[in-house]
């Protein structure tokens, strides 16, 4: 196992009909709050109009900016920042799915300093990848999930897309972790099953990648990864199925926040390669993210099957309840149980699905290369994934 630092500071409040709390824990941080939020789902839902309640009777004055577009951009971020400093705002409260969360963190950062977000994320026109800085000043955070998936709400970094250049990336830094997360499951119950199910795809991926790619003695780490892939596996469908479910809503929050809080992949290293050409799919295309991650799943794992088919195959065996000795059949076994899992939850898709045109996918491999290999050359993974490589990924 390699040696590792882990920093958790995120308070998490967990539980059925949890956010009312909201008031009382913003009055602790400060006196008057952003509220960051999406275009429609919390008004339509109702929970926007609790979360303002719960803050007027706590004595917390709050703004509203609710322009969070799926697959945030900068430039709304930097509106939103904006608003926040003139405001005087001394809190930031992401409510929705990663989107708002994520945008809530980078505003967070942006009222502080005046950057421009893009400058977080993007720096390779100025040759200055390996220059870009963690976010260590932002305004106090405070997140409220209302999907399961991406595990911004207790982690440290949020995703932006900067659609002038089509690059999206993150932004992170300690100044990031939220103070508070409140998470409800009651909150998810309204999500629609393609999102539910995109959701239980981003936190297996979050998982599966480091999983296969990285250190192979981190024995701790690997159980518990497969203990959180085997909860979105079992509990995905169901929750699709039956939207109302608490257990199956319960079990997909808590696993994708545990997904993404440092726990799973600590002393391990490894990468996020499936992460990185998804990232250029939805920078371009504007698709869920999650959707994205099924749809690319399928191929990645045949080439980690060739150079590593024992990684595979113990996923199978562990996740998926894969039964065969001999590790290149039971990869292959794997491969086909995945399939079967997203195809329980209609998510088992090619990119001419989703709007992706056959024309695009040269110029997006070596988008995908450029940006998520931040200007090595090449996406690491078990393997170095060079242009043709994540080309025949996407073909
Ligand atoms: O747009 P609104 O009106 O808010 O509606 C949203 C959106 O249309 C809707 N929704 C959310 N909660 C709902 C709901 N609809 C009904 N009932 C509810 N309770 O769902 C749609 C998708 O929301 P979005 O926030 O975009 O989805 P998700 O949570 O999957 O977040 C995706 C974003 O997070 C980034 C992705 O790249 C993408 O930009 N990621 C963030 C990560 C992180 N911070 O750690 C890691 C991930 O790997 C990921 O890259
Ligand atoms: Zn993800």
């Amino acid at each position: 196992m390699l040696d590792f630092q882990l920093h958790m500071p995120t308070r998490i409040v967990f539980g059925r009909g949890e956010v009312h709390k909201v008031g009382a824990e913003a009055a602790r941080i400060a006196g008057k709050a952003l509220v960051v939020t999406g275009r429609s789902s919390t008004r339509k839902t109702g929970v926007l109009q609790k979360v303002l309640d719960s803050l007027a009777s706590a004595g917390v004055e709050a703004v509203v900016f609710d322009r969070i577009e799926p697959n945030p951009r900068t430039n709304t971020v930097d509106e939103g920042g904006r608003i926040a400093r003139e405001q005087n705002c001394g809190l930031v409260i992401g409510l929705g799915g990663g989107s708002a969360m994520d945008a809530a963190k980078a505003i967070a950062a942006v009222a502080l300093s005046s950057i421009p977000s893009h400058e977080y994320i993007t720096g390779n026109q100025t040759g200055r990848w390996k220059e870009l800085l963690p976010v260590m000043e932002a305004l106090p955070i405070m997140t409220i999930p209302t999907l399961a998936a991406t595990g911004s709400e207790a982690n440290a970094g949020g995703v932006l897309t900067h659609e002038p250049t089509k690059e999206k990336g993150g932004v992170s830094g300690p100044a990031l972790y939220p103070k508070v997360a409140i998470i409800d499951p009651e909150l998810t119950f309204t999500v629609s099953p393609e999102y539910t199910a995109d959701g239980a795809v981003d936190m297996f991926t979050h998982l599966y990648e480091a999983y296969l790619v990285g250190e192979e003695d981190a024995h701790v780490q690997d159980f518990v990864s497969e203990g959180l892939m085997r909860a979105a596996v079992e509990w995905g469908p169901v929750a699709v199925k039956e939207p109302e479910n608490y257990e199956a809503r319960a079990a997909l929050m808590w696993a994708s926040t545990l997904a993404l809080m440092g726990i799973p992949n600590s002393g391990r290293g490894g990468a996020f390669p499936v992460h990185a050409m998804e990232h250029t799919l939805s920078a371009w295309f504007d698709i869920s993210h999650g959707r994205g991650l099924a749809i690319l799943a399928p191929a990645y794992f045949r080439v980690v099957a060739e150079d590593r088919p024992h990684r595979i195959a113990r996923l199978g065996r562990n996740v998926f309840g894969v039964q065969e000795a001999d590790d290149r059949v039971a990869a292959e076994k794997t491969i086909k149980a995945m399939i079967d899992w997203f195809k329980s939850m209609n998510v088992y898709l090619k990119l001419s699905h989703v709007g992706i045109t056959q024309d695009s996918l040269k110029p997006m491999a070596a988008d995908a290369v450029r940006v998520g290999g931040r200007g090595a050359g090449f996406i690491q993974a078990t393997r170095e994934l060079r242009e043709p490589d994540v080309l025949k990924i996407y073909e």
